[in-house]
């Protein structure tokens, strides 16, 4: 495996990624693809922190938003996700301590479908717990499954 480091730089993304972003988005989740506002929305509000991942070719290959909930004292991850052929390298990983520190919130939190396994994983190796499930969230009638990081600020 190669470290994540030299694979991909993290850099702070923009609204000039949104086409990258589109196309990311839509092979990483078949499903519960964003609509076009809300990436919009996702690239560009200010209580929001976006960062890439980008091969040193300049491909986008990872994507996170963490949005700051001002006045809970909580970070919130609305989405992270690797394009498959760049994934088990550690990007999604060095994607959520970015996200995480420059959102610098005590508390970060997120959802995710029960049946994501994988991601559920990254989470839990990434130091979030289960904190709550929220009945048929997503599409389809899935519940999301809550879960909960504290950070040593
Ligand atoms: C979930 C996702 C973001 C993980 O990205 P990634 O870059 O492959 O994750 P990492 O390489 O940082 O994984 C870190 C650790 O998490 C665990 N992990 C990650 N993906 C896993 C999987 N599919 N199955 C089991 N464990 C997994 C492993 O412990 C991994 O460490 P290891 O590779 O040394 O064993 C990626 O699979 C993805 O984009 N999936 C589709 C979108 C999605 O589901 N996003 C989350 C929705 S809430």
């Amino acid at each position: 495996m190669m470290s994540t480091n030299a694979l991909v730089s993290i850099l702070p993304a923009s609204v000039f990624d949104l086409s990258s972003l589109r196309k990311l988005e839509k092979l990483c989740f078949p499903v519960d693809a964003w609509p076009l506002l809300d990436m919009i929305g996702a690239l560009t509000f200010p209580n929001i922190v976006r960062y890439k991942a980008v091969t040193i070719q300049g491909e986008m290959v990872g994507f996170i938003a963490g949005e700051i909930k001002l006045g809970r004292e909580m970070g919130w991850i609305a989405t992270v996700c690797v394009h498959p052929d760049f994934r088990r390298n550690g990007i999604a990983r060095a994607l959520m301590l970015k996200a995480e520190h420059e959102m610098g919130q005590p508390r970060v939190r997120l959802t995710v479908r029960e049946s994501n396994e994988g991601a559920i994983r990254m989470y839990e190796e990434s130091g979030y717990v289960r904190v709550d499930r929220w009945r048929a969230y997503y599409n389809g009638g899935e519940d999301g499954v809550v879960m909960e990081k504290v950070l040593n600020l």
